[in-house]
């Protein structure tokens, strides 16, 4: 038939869904976390982002997060934390802290979240 696939993408019957990088925190909902993080975000964000994440400053308001990017979050943070945004002056972390330690810190940061 002109026009038919070849039907490759069928050939073990699942749906093949493009491979991309999973961003999600694997101490979601850790309750004994949260505390852990603040610690960390204290002494390695606030000083930009203010203590226990209270800043004014609406581009580092971490507070408006979610409001801000809502199901890609995680994402956002992940990739921002790891790479910095150098020309408006957020340093990237990637040699600095681990991704676990990154993940801590947004365990605290959900816990503060705008709604
Ligand atoms: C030297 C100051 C500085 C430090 C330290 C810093 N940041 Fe930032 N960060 C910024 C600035 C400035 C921005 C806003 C960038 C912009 O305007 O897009 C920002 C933005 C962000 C954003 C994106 C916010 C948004 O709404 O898009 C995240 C996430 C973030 N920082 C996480 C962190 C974490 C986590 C730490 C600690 C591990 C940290 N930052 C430490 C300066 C800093």
């Amino acid at each position: 038939m002109l026009g038919s696939p070849a039907g490759a993408q069928e050939a073990d019957g699942s749906d093949a869904a493009p491979s991309k990088p999973v961003f999600s925190n694997p101490f979601s909902g850790q309750e004994d976390i949260q505390a852990e993080g603040r610690t960390k975000f204290n002494v390695h964000c606030s000083h930009c982002h203010g203590p226990n994440a209270i800043q004014g400053e609406r581009p580092r308001d971490l507070r408006r997060l979610t409001l801000r990017y809502g199901e890609k979050v995680a994402e956002v943070f992940l990739t921002t934390a790891l790479d910095g945004r150098p020309d408006k002056g957020m340093p990237p972390w990637r040699n600095v802290m681990p991704e676990e330690e990154l993940w801590k810190v947004f365990t605290f940061l959900g816990t503060v979240q705008k709604k």
